[in-house]
């Protein structure tokens, strides 16, 4: 196979013993680690200039090469059109966009930057896979530079449906930029859907089940629904079942029954929502009290992002208010933790809980369902609790409980229903799960993408 250069914002360290909380550096890094390859992108820092200095890290077969944004980029690039305006539109909250003309050209300029970064290091037979929303126009900047390479997008996150996909301001310029890729992929075959109708709609392409033409272009979209590792997460959460936070974890709880989330501090995670649900349990029955401990584990995200910081204090307010009307002097309902852990440690609290809650309003996949399911004992596995929502539904919903994240009272009924299933449900569902994360592991995904990349069907 051709060597593989990867292009995202964030890239996961690839030195041993610091930690990503997002999906896209997580599952990149895993998949990256078994052919090896190049990644290109963003070093996290914020500098005089964008794009220098430039400096490159190797690890094993992974080459890093990493640059800053300078001040402006960074607010309007990062946090103003790609936080500020895609990722709420995206995660179908437009009531959030806050678009201003300078927050565009940033997002232009920065793609150009990263276009000539590109160019400065690829080679001719090279793969480029480009990830997420912050560069939907990429690939145009590349074929302007001259570049001949095949390129590929994996959007991390949800397409939106047209009418709110239509909110972007400039979505029709945004659009035809993204069909400059060769091959676009998404998590679900609605998000696939929904790019087809909007390109049919709003921009008189036509399409068919696998591509999208405009003006003479064709650009092949297909389905890639992102894994995980479920072998290594096992082995991970086995091995590090007695380590030191698993023990204090457990001492904590006094053999109370534990439910758990962890999340970006996100607004399309759904988090007010959850703690609802889990204060609609003890509200409503009341053998939970002083019996189930909730544990929600969230670091802080774009902090400096619109929204973030009151969605904070909403969830300091929230879980304050449900903690200090239930806690008792030898119980607290809800520990709450902006914090992030190591990997190991993650793994280890799925598998010493009984219940895992995902509620998220919008996700792409989310994986730290997967991940939960993964981590589990196959004799004693918890039960996940799963959004309609999360990308992550439309594979799990044989062996997941399935909720509407705006429906406290069902969220409620299937966390009391998950405390209390017997063994062989739990085992059962957690077998039919399994199968599908082996099925569609990180290894499947990223060939499945990179063979469809590589190798357009006849005629593409
Ligand atoms: P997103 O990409 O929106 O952040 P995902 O659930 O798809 O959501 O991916 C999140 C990834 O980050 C998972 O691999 C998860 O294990 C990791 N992660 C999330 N929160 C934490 C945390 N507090 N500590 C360590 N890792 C975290
Ligand atoms: O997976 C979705 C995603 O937006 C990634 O693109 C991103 O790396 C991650 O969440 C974390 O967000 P950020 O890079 O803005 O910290």
């Amino acid at each position: 196979m051709a060597r593989i250069l990867i292009v995202s914002n964030r890239v996961a360290p690839i030195t041993e013993g610091q930690v990503s909380t997002g999906g896209l550096a997580v599952g990149v890094l895993d998949a990256l680690k078994k052919t090896g390859g190049i990644w290109m992108g963003w070093n996290g820092s914020v500098g005089s200039k964008s794009g220098d200095p430039c400096s490159q890290d190797e690890n094993g077969n992974i080459s890093q090469i990493t640059w800053p944004l300078s001040q402006r980029d960074y607010d309007t690039f990062y946090r103003g059109f790609a936080n500020g305006v895609l990722w709420p539109a995206f995660h179908f909250r437009s009531d959030l966009i806050h678009f201003r003309d300078e927050d565009y050209e940033g997002y232009r300029r920065v793609n150009r930057l990263f276009a000539e970064q590109i160019q400065r290091v690829a080679k001719p037979d090279d793969l480029i896979w480009i990830h997420d929303y912050h560069f939907l126009p990429l690939a145009q900047y590349c074929r302007e530079l001259g570049l001949k390479n095949r390129l590929g997008l994996f959007l991390h996150i949800p397409f939106p449906s047209p009418p709110i996909f239509r909110t972007i301001p400039n979505n029709d310029a945004l659009a035809r930029d993204m069909l400059a890729y060769d091959l676009v992929g998404l998590q679900t075959a609605g998000d696939r859907r929904a790019l087809h109708d909007y390109c049919e709609r709003c921009l008189g392409a036509s399409s068919t089940d696998g591509a999208i033409t405009l003006d003479g272009k064709v650009t092949r979209t297909g389905v890639y629904p992102i894994g995980v590792c479920p072998e290594d997460i096992q082995h991970l959460a086995q091995e590090h079942k007695n380590s030191r936070e698993v023990v204090k974890l457990k001492s904590g709880l006094q053999h109370r029954r534990l439910i758990i989330s962890v999340d970006r501090l996100d607004y399309s995670k759904g988090l007010i929502e959850r703690f609802r649900g889990f204060e609609r349990l003890l509200d409503t029955r009341p053998r939970f009290r002083g019996a189930v401990s909730f544990v929600q584990i969230a670091p802080p995200s774009r902090t400096d992002v619109h929204g973030y910081r009151s969605l904070r204090q909403m969830l300091e307010q929230t879980s304050g208010r449900i903690n200090a009307r239930w806690t008792e002097l030898s119980w607290t309902p809800i520990r709450y933790m902006n914090r992030s852990f190591d990997r190991p440690t993650l793994m280890s609290f799925f598998r010493a809980s009984q219940v895992g809650l995902v509620t998220s309003l919008r996700d792409g996949m989310n994986l730290v369902a997967k991940e939960y399911v993964a981590a589990q004992s196959e004799d004693d596995p918890g039960v996940l609790v799963l959004s309609e929502f999360a990308g992550a539904a439309d594979e799990l919903a044989e062996g997941a409980l399935i909720i509407n994240p705006h429906d406290t009272s069902s969220m409620s009924k299937a966390l009391q229903a998950a405390l209390d299933m017997h063994a062989a449900e739990r085992r059962q569902r957690h077998q039919t799960m399994m199968q599908v994360l082996k099925k569609n592991d990180l290894i499947a995904w990223r060939e499945r993408f990179l063979s469809d990349l590589e190798n357009p069907p006849s005629g593409g």
